[in-house]
């Protein structure tokens, strides 16, 4: 199985991204966090900045957030220009400040006015060789809607779908509903579909495969996002996993505590001196790192009770000592494939 690493708004920079890829393996594509693609087409340069191949180590599939065809078609032929050969768009965020305006989940809305931006889009890049993907949920309020939703999409011609199983309304909170991947109707679709949501651990990773069969139901790819974020090592894992003989392969060595404490310690080093490089203010550097200390916590037994004390963290310093204390004293839960399947 091939594993991507979601776009993560305000985490997976390209910082992240090119310090994750020295320390961690597994990934095989980046997805950038969105880029929001403003009346006229316009772009941040921060945002272009971010996924432009001279700052990015490994390859990375740029991602707008963008509901006018026209902006859209402008942006694409943009990022074109630059070298990329896909574009991914957002119809996934939830988020009210996305939604208000009619752009990602939001566009899962009313089917008419989507089937017509992404007749107008994909009018206006035949000219191009450049390929489109959406990543998506399964409709707003109820999961019925997705029928209606995979129809419009199986009329064109999309290089990926990836979904993330759940409705607007559920955030990212709640289980995934898994069974939408079962349907008939989506082996039917003439482009590939990527799984996303909820895959923290290798149990999980083993229980979505058990209920979906990933193969059986032509699963392109699995896109990781918080479970990464908590564990770094996570996708490198996955693909250890024999899942026609339900075991880790004997091959791989396993995970050590002391490997991986090592290898945190050395993402966080990485990733302070390339945030150094980037943001002359301290406190800018801070909120970065403290941003990530709420999920690398997740990762380690009695993590939580540290985070109070990382967030009132005022100097590097400080929160330095606070992660020093916690890979002292704390162990990695290490996710070895030692789980019960049901
Ligand atoms: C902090 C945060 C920022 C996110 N930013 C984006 C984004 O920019 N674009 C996007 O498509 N999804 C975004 N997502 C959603 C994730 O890509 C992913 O779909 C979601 O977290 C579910 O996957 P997971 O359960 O593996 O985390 C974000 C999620 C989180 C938690």
């Amino acid at each position: 199985m091939e594993f991507s690493m979601a776009p993560m708004e305000g985490i997976t920079n390209h910082l992240y991204r090119n310090c994750f890829g020295e320390c961690y393996g597994g990934i095989s594509r980046y997805y950038s966090p969105f880029i929001a693609v403003n009346a006229g087409a316009n772009m941040k340069i921060r945002d272009l900045k971010d996924v432009l191949p001279e700052n990015n180590r490994a390859p990375v599939i740029p991602q707008i957030l963008v509901n006018n065809s026209d902006d859209c078609i402008k942006a694409c032929k943009n990022l074109q220009g630059h070298g990329f050969t896909e574009v991914n768009i957002n119809m996934g965020c939830p988020s009210p400040t996305v939604t208000v305006k009619g752009r990602g989940a939001a566009m899962l809305a009313d089917l008419q006015i989507l089937h017509l931006f992404l007749s107008r889009v994909f009018e206006g890049l035949g000219d191009t060789n450049l390929k489109l993907s959406v990543k998506s949920r399964i409709g707003i309020e109820d999961p019925a809607e997705f029928d209606g939703i995979l129809a419009t999409m199986a009329d064109f011609p999309l290089k990926e779908w990836i979904l993330h199983p759940r409705v607007l309304k559920e955030g990212y909170a709640g289980t995934p509903h898994l069974e939408i991947f079962c349907k008939k109707e989506l082996s039917k679709c003439k482009f590939p579909i990527a799984y996303n949501g909820n895959i923290y651990q290798l149990s999980d990773y083993v229980k979505a495969d058990e209920l979906i069969d990933f193969k059986g139901n032509c699963v392109s790819h699995v896109m990781l996002g918080r479970g990464l974020l908590i564990r770094p090592y996570l996708a490198e894992n996955l693909a250890k996993w024999d899942s026609e003989n339900c075991k880790m392969q004997e091959s791989q060595s396993k995970l050590s505590q002391n490997h991986e404490k090592t290898r945190i310690r050395s993402f966080y080093e990485m990733l302070l001196e390339a945030y150094k490089k980037e943001f002359t203010s301290e406190s800018a550097i801070l909120s970065h790192l403290k941003e990530l200390s709420f999920w690398w916590v997740k990762g380690f037994t009695n993590g939580e009770a540290y985070l109070k004390e990382m967030r009132k963290a005022k100097r590097l310093i400080e929160l330095d000592n606070v992660f020093k204390r916690l890979l002292v004293n704390e162990e990695v839960i290490i996710d070895d494939g030692h789980f019960e399947i049901i």
